[in-house]
């Protein structure tokens, strides 16, 4: 199979030189065994600057031919507006808690639309059906919706590597750009990220700023299924422990420790990035240096700062701010036999990394924010006896608990880990480090992607199997085939009109009601409407067409022409007294909120609340319902934004059955809602079962909106009038 990777970032820059960030060295280590199983890859990203266009042929042909990868070409003002613009000055610090290092404007974000676009353009361009479309991180949001368009059926998954915040810090977008950066992500058929907490941050953004609820991270939304889950990124620990291991990595290692053999080394290694906290850690190296003055002359920090993202002003005053630090540290503490710290501003490759891993004693990796950190994983599997000191607000700390976790705003507990570190007895390193290698060695990236890769092909199948019942309401399918009688049955809401905040204010328009009327005069049609609403509702509506009324989900009957209504069966309702009290408890604790009454049912309305609230009483009321529903006459089901709690027996399948007429008739059956499915259930197979929206279902076809319902009866009509009149 063919992968596509779309990220910003390809693995090597645009001369060539790799590129450094978890997402870049992570998943280029992952490629290698994507190709050693026979799959074909290849890498659309950005070069990272702009290629003039007379050099930008013999440049994609240079890079497809060594690293495979098809570079999409963005202009340099298009460029800085998007990258330095969108992605690190408003979504970079959003996203990782640094609201005021953001700035909302709608120049760089329409900047943003148009490189997603661009993207879109080179993907489009290469494209072909069977391939796996991974998009990856905060740069491509709208990228996925821009493919699902063009592509109803594409492979499609996303990743997110950095966090994904909490919906306060989330909703200070402006309304417009996060509903648009939510939706995006939307079209892919899975969303990964880093951690349960992201993926529980997400899933509320979404309930909050679209209202769009899920079912243990599904979510329905257009007409496709997206599933949202956790996947913390591994790393290729095989490569880290063979080459750690190899005698060209002892060398190096010696080499690098010949003039400090006596110090105990102390690791940092960075993008130089704000979250990363390095000024913090400096402050923490020095307290230690401070509290601890024992350790004066016996330790060194090492610390390596890859230069990033430059052109941000806020990147550069914190180099100003770190290069400062680290000359008053090494002034106040150096001697000219001592420099407690060996400052180094460059990237290292793989090849210098892992031996300066395998010198270390204590490895600090402390960020204020982190989607995972990879650093950390790397240094735990290229060495066994080094400590790992790490933030508790790295994604990798869910991961690694057995590592010394400290706060980053907590200069004393920092200092007083690093003293922990390095004191601490090896045997007891060995034993925690065990656990933790163990764990990433079960979690490697190949696991990783394998895991997306599995969970995104079963999204994949299921939305396919989703979109073959997709059907257009003109079809000569849902034509009566012979000149059986055709019985008809409709659900109300959501079937027939759409939801309305108020339910008094569905009614049907004017054109749907003339439609009904026409078909109610055709003698071989017959009409029902089967709802939970009561019965005064359906006869103030259609009351006066001779249609057979089905009231509170099967409880009451009306036949056509008939002006009295049956009860389908007794009861005594003993059990509604109680539980209307319960749900007034409700609608009084949740604003907006409200009860309905009807004969034989109750229903909670909770449309016109605050999504989070309303859902989370919802749960909790289905929770304590179902607690004591056993054996007390109702039966408690969830709907379209509502909890109905009804007289056990009743139930639309069942009224249905008993309406349906004796002789043999071409039957069709519509619904939006759970009831709607015992319908589709207990009717006879050859029913023609629509269902209108976007959840799961058993009908045999799905409509997307009620308006194709009110397509449909026209066309039916129109059909039905050419077959008596004799020209069909
Ligand atoms: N890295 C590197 N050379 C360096 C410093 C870092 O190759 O001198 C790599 C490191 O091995 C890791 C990545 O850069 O794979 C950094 O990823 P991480 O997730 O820790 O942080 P990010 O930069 O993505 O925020
Ligand atoms: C983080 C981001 C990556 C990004 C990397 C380096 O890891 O999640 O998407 O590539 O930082 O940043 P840069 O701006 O140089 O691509």
């Amino acid at each position: 199979m063919r992968l596509i990777l779309v990220s910003n970032r390809f693995p090597v820059q645009w001369d060539g030189t790799p590129n450094v960030g978890g997402l870049a060295t992570g998943l280029a280590s992952f490629l290698s065994h994507w190709k050693s199983l026979g799959n074909e890859v290849v890498w659309v990203g950005w070069p990272g600057k702009s290629i003039p266009e007379k050099e930008q042929k013999t440049y994609s042909k240079k890079m497809m031919e060594e690293h495979g990868t098809i570079p999409v070409f963005l202009k340099q003002k298009l460029a800085d507006s998007f990258y330095n613009g969108f992605c690190n000055k408003t979504i970079w610090p959003l996203f990782h808690y640094f609201t005021s290092h953001c700035e909302f404007s709608d120049i760089t974000f329409t900047s943003y639309e148009e490189a997603n676009e661009e993207f879109a353009k080179t993907v489009k361009e290469i494209y072909q059906p069977g391939d796996w479309v991974w998009v990856h991180d905060y740069h491509l949001f709208l990228l996925p919706g821009i493919l699902r368009n063009t592509f109803p059926n594409i492979r499609l998954s996303f990743f997110l590597h950095i966090p994904f915040p909490t919906f306060e810090i989330f909703r200070l977008l402006p309304e417009r750009i996060r509903s648009r950066l939510l939706k995006g992500i939307l079209g892919a058929d899975l969303i990964g990220f880093h951690t349960q907490s992201y993926t529980q941050y997400f899933l509320r953004s979404l309930l909050r700023c679209l209202g769009i609820e899920n079912e243990r991270g599904n979510i329905y939304y257009q007409n496709h299924i997206t599933k949202a889950a956790s996947f913390p990124m591994g790393i290729n620990v095989e490569q880290f422990v063979m080459y750690a291991n190899s005698n060209e990595c002892e060398q190096i290692a010696n080499q690098i420790n010949v003039n400090h053999k006596n110090l105990k080394q102390i690791l940092s290694v960075d993008r130089l990035d704000y979250t990363k906290g390095v000024l913090q850690r400096l402050n923490a190296f020095e307290l230690f240096l401070k509290q601890y003055p024992d350790w004066i002359k016996k330790c060194k920090l090492v610390l390596v700062l890859v230069p990033s993202r430059t052109d941000v002003s806020s990147y550069q005053s914190m180099k100003r701010a770190i290069d400062e630090k680290i000359g008053s540290i090494n002034g106040s503490y150096g001697t000219l036999d001592w420099t407690p710290i060996l400052y180094q501003y460059k990237g290292f490759p793989f090849e210098e990394l892992v031996p300066l891993y395998k010198n270390t004693h204590v490895m600090l990796v402390t960020p204020y924010r982190d989607g995972m950190n990879l650093v950390a994983k790397e240094f735990l599997v290229s060495q066994k006896k080094g400590m790992l000191v790490l933030s508790e607000m790295a994604g990798a700390a869910a991961e690694l608990p057995e590592a010394i976790l400290v706060n980053p705003n907590d200069l004393n507990g920092m200092a007083d880990a690093i003293k922990e570190a390095i004191e601490m007895d090896e045997k007891e390193i060995l034993s925690r480090n065990t656990l933790m290698i163990n764990r990433l060695k079960e979690n490697s990236v190949m696991e990783w992607a394998k895991k997306i890769f599995d969970e995104t092909e079963e999204t994949t199948n299921q939305n396919l199997n989703f979109q073959t019942k997709s059907i257009s309401p003109t079809s000569n399918l849902l034509l009566p085939k012979s000149n059986l009688p055709v019985f008809i049955i409709f659900d109300y809401d959501g079937t027939l009109v759409p939801f309305h905040s108020f339910p008094h204010l569905a009614v049907p328009s004017r054109e749907l009601f003339n439609s009904l009327t026409i078909l109610s005069q055709f003698k071989t049609v017959s009409v029902a409407i089967i709802s939970g609403r009561d019965r005064k509702f359906l006869e103030s509506i259609f009351g006066n067409l001779p249609f057979h009324l089905v009231a509170e989900h099967g409880a009451w009957h009306k036949a056509p022409n008939q002006t009295e209504w049956d009860s389908l069966f007794y009861s005594n309702l003993e059990w509604k007294k109680e539980i209307k009290t319960h749900l007034e408890e409700f609608t009084k604790r949740v604003p907006g909120s409200f009860t309905e009454e009807k004969e034989y049912s109750l229903v909670w309305h909770y449309r016109n609340a605050d999504p989070d609230i309303g859902l989370n009483a919802a749960k909790e009321m289905l929770d304590e319902l179902s607690q004591i529903s056993s054996n007390s006459g109702f039966f408690v089901q969830r709907g379209n934004k509502i909890i109905e709690v009804r007289e056990y027996g009743t139930g639309k399948g069942k009224a249905a059955i008993k309406i349906l007429p004796n002789i043999t008739t071409e039957t069709y059956v519509f619904g939006d809602d759970t009831t709607d499915e015992d319908m589709f259930r207990e009717l006879p197979n050859q029913t023609i079962s629509i269902k209108i929206g976007k959840s799961e279902t058993i009908a045999k076809y799905r409509f997307q909106h009620t308006d194709e319902v009110h397509v449909w009866i026209q066309n039916l009509i129109n059909h039905l009038k050419k077959v008596n009149d004799g020209t069909t």
